[in-house]
């Protein structure tokens, strides 16, 4: 079922999740939601908490070699844990609760994570390039933090000019 996608400045999107202790036909039927909701805005990452629901879930989906999201490569991650980080690079990110709004943002550019599958096994993996980033990008939601607030004072305080007056313009 596709799921309605809570925005900026929503305060839910400030909460903190809770992590997964049963895994059972609960998370898988929320799982397959949020595939479907995130598929329907062509995204390739989505945290729980995005459809409302405070738990440690994110899914992502990047492009195969022929630019394809297919879904035999959705990685389901529940209860992730970055373990140990290196490097730094620069992306352009965006985000499905701050749609249309897109910025460079800095991040560890290697990562090692441990989390669960939709069966609660325990899954250790190393992470470059735009898995790493994206990665990275959930976690935060899981924190209840947005990459926005990664942003520099000054690009900061121009986004939320922007904002203003988008949401206006929507009234
Ligand atoms: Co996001």
């Amino acid at each position: 079922m596709i799921r309605e996608i809570i925005t900026y400045p929503n305060k839910l999107l400030k909460q903190k999740s809770q992590d997964v202790e049963v895994f059972n036909e609960n998370i898988h039927v929320l799982l397959e939601d949020m595939y479907e909701t995130m598929m329907s805005k062509n995204g390739i990452g989505l945290a729980a908490i995005q459809i409302a629901e405070p738990l440690n879930i994110l899914i992502i989906n990047l492009p195969n070699q022929d630019d394809k999201q297919v879904k035999e490569d959705v990685i389901e991650i529940i209860n992730p844990k970055i373990v140990d980080k290196r490097g730094s690079t620069l992306y352009t990110e965006g985000c499905l609760s701050v749609p249309e709004y897109y910025e460079d943002v800095e991040r560890a550019e290697w990562i090692k994570v441990e989390y669960h599958d939709r069966n609660g096994n325990l899954v250790t993996c190393e992470y470059d390039g735009l898995m790493a980033i994206a990665f990275q990008h959930e976690c935060d939601h899981l924190k209840g933090e947005l990459f926005i607030e990664k942003l520099s004072y000054l690009k900061r305080k121009k986004f939320e000019k922007e904002w203003k007056k988008k949401l206006k313009g929507k009234k």
